[in-house]
């Protein structure tokens, strides 16, 4: 059973919280210039009245519904608009309210236009990191409680497993249910190479990749959990493997020597990346040119998964992820009971 990691809690995103900040300051500045015909009219009893200077301008006494009076938000809680002003003092109020409408609009112009550019870009966590700031990623407040409510490409980026639920990772019914022997076969890693196991976990592809490169190979273990590459180390020290190196990345950044990698591997790790583009850029880039880096990734496709939606990945998704970098589709390895093998080669 996959599990939410109920140790690693995250801290609320400055990103996220600069983007709202701005947002609701936008549409505080917004909703009064623009959309007070929504606002209930005993609220502020100033625009209630600039409400009825405009109800004053465009019905007057005795006609008929004014051009808004179809929308029911702009129907009066309280009584009925006094029109009983002195068409003098009615022209005086209209003026004044035109004049203040215009002032508003031209201050939220020109702070609408300032805002963006004294904020912090969306994508906080990079800052200072020297790659991209773009806003690839979208938040929303309502998402799967198995999600971090993040999306890339619409599809909802999952919580990371966390350390406790290791044991799960080296359960003895793992090859049964996965044949993690014949993916690591379908692999086809070559004696000598240098193989990167990206969120490796307790290592349990790692050493079975260790085998495969022996002693003149090598495998780099990455994680982000301090935990999982202890655990590691100690699994690796019991079965004697020596080849093996771990890697304490960060969530945007598997921390690898560029064009040093012949192979990435990433099993069951790439739908629970915090910043999918910004790792996949920094692995492009620790790839020697022609190194492939393989997906292995629970079937989306098939609902006869027993794996949590958000945990598990189309090809058409995978696919759509990879299309911005360079990198090139070369085969998608179906044979598996439940996983997808996809293999892409640098260009
Ligand atoms: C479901 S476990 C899979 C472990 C291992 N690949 C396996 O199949 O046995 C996912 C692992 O990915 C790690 N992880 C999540 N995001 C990561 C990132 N951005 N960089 C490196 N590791 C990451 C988690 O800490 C966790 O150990």
């Amino acid at each position: 059973m996959r599990m939410a990691s109920p140790d690693l809690v995250r801290q609320p995103d400055r990103s996220l919280q600069a983007a709202s900040a701005s947002s609701v300051l936008a549409r505080s500045i917004f909703s009064d210039v623009w959309a007070f015909p929504g606002r209930p009219l005993s609220s502020n009893t100033e625009s209630d009245l600039d409400i009825n200077v405009v109800r004053a301008l465009m019905q007057p006494e005795g006609c008929g519904p004014s051009a808004f009076s179809h929308s029911p938000a702009i129907q009066p809680a309280g009584p009925r608009p006094d029109f009983t002003l002195a068409p003098p003092l009615r022209l005086a109020h209209a003026v004044s309210y035109l004049m203040r409408t215009l002032l508003r609009g031209i201050l939220s112009a020109a702070l609408a236009l300032f805002l963006p550019c004294r904020l912090p870009a969306a994508d906080s966590t990079l800052a200072g990191s020297g790659k991209a700031t773009t806003n690839r990623y979208e938040f929303r407040a309502e998402h799967s409680r198995d999600g971090i409510g993040k999306f890339y490409m619409g599809r909802e980026i999952a919580h990371v497993m966390g350390h406790l639920a290791a044991d799960w990772l080296e359960r003895p019914e793992r090859d049964a249910e996965e044949h993690t022997e014949t993916m690591v076969e379908l692999l086809r890693v070559e004696p000598g190479t240098v193989v990167a196991d990206i969120g490796a976990g307790t290592g349990y592809f790692a050493r079975r990749l260790a085998r495969k490169v022996g002693s003149g190979g090598k495998v780099l273990a990455v994680d982000i959990q301090p935990e999982m590459l202890t655990l590691l180390e100690k699994n690796m020290a019991a079965a004697g493997v020596t080849n093996v190196q771990t890697v304490l990345g960060t969530i945007t950044d598997p921390k690898l020597p560029p064009r040093s990698v012949d192979l990435v591997l990433m099993v069951d790790v790439y739908h629970e990346f915090d910043h999918p583009y910004e790792m996949m850029q920094a692995i492009v880039t620790s790839l020697r040119p022609g190194g492939r880096v393989a997906f292995v990734e629970f079937r989306g496709e098939d609902p006869k998964v027993p794996i949590k939606e958000l945990h598990k990945m189309t090809e058409a998704q995978v696919k759509k992820e990879m299309a911005d970098l360079p990198l090139t589709w070369v085969e998608t390895i179906r044979t598996l009971p439940r996983q997808n093998i996809i293999v892409f080669r640098k260009r």
